[in-house]
């Protein structure tokens, strides 16, 4: 994608929020970079969620670029539909789909930055060479499906991995992380060379969302890599 960002990313899932008053939980995290929302389908994942007429509800009720992470079965049927709408970074797994290619091609030609999200179990080394053709690799730290668990620090060595090549020039890509970012867990997740992080109850499980997103920033900041600068 573009260039590393200068200061860390973060990215507020709605997992965590109230569904019922889903504009004002995002109204809560304002200044955030993305509003991270989980979709799922129960089939892809043991959980259901939301989909894309509460998505377009959204993009009409926040200014927040939306990271519409799709945990769902079929997505070069289902995701394209998301870029076309309006959301910001469209991200699919690698375990749902035989073509990750078309997938991401398809989402970029909606309008749409593509991302490819792997499982914590899934290698990355078959997927080095697709990277070259999304914007953002999206690393779970979490087995997919629910808010709130604990963060899987072995994936970080694929951090790593991207980074450094992302560092050497090799390859453009946004690295996210998502599952288990807390105050606990961010600054291992910076030092490996995250960009941008993802955190449900860590955010709408404070007193103050809002706030909650900026101390997780500066901590991440604080332990930033010092290559990355230009
Ligand atoms: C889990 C979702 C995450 C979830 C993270 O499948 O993809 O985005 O909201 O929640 P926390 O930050 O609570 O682990
Ligand atoms: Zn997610």
């Amino acid at each position: 994608m573009c260039q590393r960002p200068s200061v860390p990313m973060i990215a507020p899932s709605i997992l965590s929020a109230d569904f019922a008053n889903l504009a004002a939980e995002a109204e809560a995290v304002t200044g955030s970079d993305w509003l991270h929302v989980d979709v799922m389908d129960a089939h892809f994942v043991p959980n259901l969620t939301l989909g894309l007429p509460v998505v377009e509800s959204l993009l009409n009720a926040t200014d927040i670029p939306l990271d519409c992470h799709l945990m769902i079965e079929d997505p070069g049927r289902w995701a394209p539909p998301y870029a076309e709408a309006g959301a910001y970074n469209v991200t699919f797994h690698a375990e749902a789909t035989d073509d990750p290619l078309a997938v991401a091609r398809d989402i970029r030609a909606a309008g749409g930055k593509a991302g490819l999200a792997i499982k914590p179990g899934t290698d990355l080394e078959p997927y080095l060479e697709i990277l070259r053709d999304v914007d953002t690799l999206l690393v779970m730290s979490v087995e997919p499906g629910f808010g709130g668990q604990s963060f899987i620090p072995e994936v970080l060595s694929k951090v790593r991995t991207v980074r450094a090549l992302v560092d050497a020039g090799d390859l453009s890509v946004l690295v996210e992380i998502d599952g288990g970012i807390n105050a606990d867990t961010i600054e291992q997740a910076a030092e490996a060379g995250v960009d941008c992080f993802v955190a449900g109850s860590a955010v709408y499980s404070a007193d103050d969302p809002g706030r909650a997103v900026a101390a997780l920033r500066a901590q991440a900041a604080a332990h930033w890599p010092t290559t990355v600068a230009d």
